[in-house]
């Protein structure tokens, strides 16, 4: 039995999408062009998303780029190819606007491992530290917050404060360590992590380097230290990116998710990039964040067609987790 439209909106909660059937041969790429255009809608995607959603983007980006262009954006509607987190970043920004996101279920290991009363009582606990907390958390664990930070721009926002500030960094402990060791402080880290950046198994990166000594390993900083020390260079996917483009080297092993290889090959399409692998014998061998590719063009179409499923934030919390986010813009 087809689900009616009015059905479909009464299951978007429980489903976390608008579930309503579409014409079998319908071409999603064409039909979305048009949306966009029809509605003044602009599509903002993660290197994580699938091959045919950051395709069809009109900006893609890491968490950074992202949040500063959905702060400039003078679109109506802002249709978020990304995570929850980042979606509910665009709607702290732009209050005013409609924003999209394909799949509300689209969350984030990260950001789930802060849970807000525990960190509430944590920071409660530690009155005389700042926070810093990484992009990846809720809204309500950015108003516990001083100032917010993603992988691109977290040195500089540390080095803001004096040496001898002392500073709470969450959720993500892999991170933070890594900060620590950059920065030489000694910031009080939150238990959090990435199951996609946890994932890689150390001891097949390292018999894969053995088969190609001449490639160079490159990691995401959400990645373990015993991954990290291997790397010859640690940085967020747009840091990764760029340096796949200047180094002279031709081989690379990337450990961070997937899908940043797709950006990667269009950039430097005469290397060589090999996924880091996993422990488990998944379907590519790669790290794939499950969150991520819940959006899927299909849902992506329904969701700018009908306008849902939309992300809210209530309008006091949304105020202030404002603040340590502009404070960030400020500082990048
Ligand atoms: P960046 O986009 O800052 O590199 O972070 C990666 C990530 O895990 C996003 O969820
Ligand atoms: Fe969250 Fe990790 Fe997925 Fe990024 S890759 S959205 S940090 S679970």
């Amino acid at each position: 039995m087809n689900t009616t439209l009015e059905q479909a909106k009464s299951n978007i909660i429980s489903k976390g999408f608008l579930d309503v059937e579409t014409p079998k041969e319908m071409d999603y790429v064409k039909e979305i062009e048009k949306l966009k255009k029809e509605k003044n809608a602009v599509i903002l995607a993660h290197y994580y998303q699938e091959d045919a959603i950051q395709d069809i983007a009109d900006f893609v980006g890491d968490s950074l780029a992202l949040a500063i262009e959905a702060a400039k954006t003078d679109a109506d509607i802002i249709v978020f190819a990304g995570v929850h987190f980042m979606a509910e970043t665009a709607k702290i920004l732009n209050p005013k606007k409609k924003v999209l996101l394909p799949d509300l279920k689209a969350g984030c290991s990260l950001s789930d491992s802060c849970p807000p009363a525990d960190f509430k009582a944590f920071t409660d606990a530690h009155p005389d530290h700042k926070v810093v907390t990484y992009i990846n958390c809720s809204a309500e664990i950015k108003t516990l917050s001083d100032v917010v930070c993603t992988s691109s721009n977290a040195v500089r926002i540390i080095e803001s404060f004096p040496k001898d500030q002392k500073i709470i960094f969450a959720p993500d402990k892999n991170l933070g360590d890594y900060l620590n060791k950059q920065t030489g402080r000694d910031m009080l880290l939150w238990d959090g992590a990435c199951m996609v950046h946890e994932a890689f198994s150390i001891e097949k990166l390292l018999d894969l380097h053995l088969d190609h000594p001449d490639a160079e390993i490159i990691a995401h900083p959400e990645s373990p230290s015993h991954i990290l020390k291997t790397a010859a260079y640690i940085g967020s996917t747009a840091g990764l990116l760029k340096y796949a483009k200047e180094s002279k080297k031709e081989k690379f092993i990337v450990a961070t998710e997937a899908g940043i290889l797709h950006e990667m090959i269009k950039q430097v399409p005469d290397k060589i990039l090999i996924p880091a692998p996993t422990g488990e014998n998944n379907s590519c061998a790669c790290s794939e964040c499950a969150y991520m590719k819940l959006n899927t063009m299909k849902k992506l179409y329904t969701c700018m067609k009908h306008e849902l499923p939309a992300v809210d934030v209530e309008p006091e919390m949304a105020r202030k987790a404002l603040l340590p986010i502009e404070r960030m813009l400020e500082l990048s």
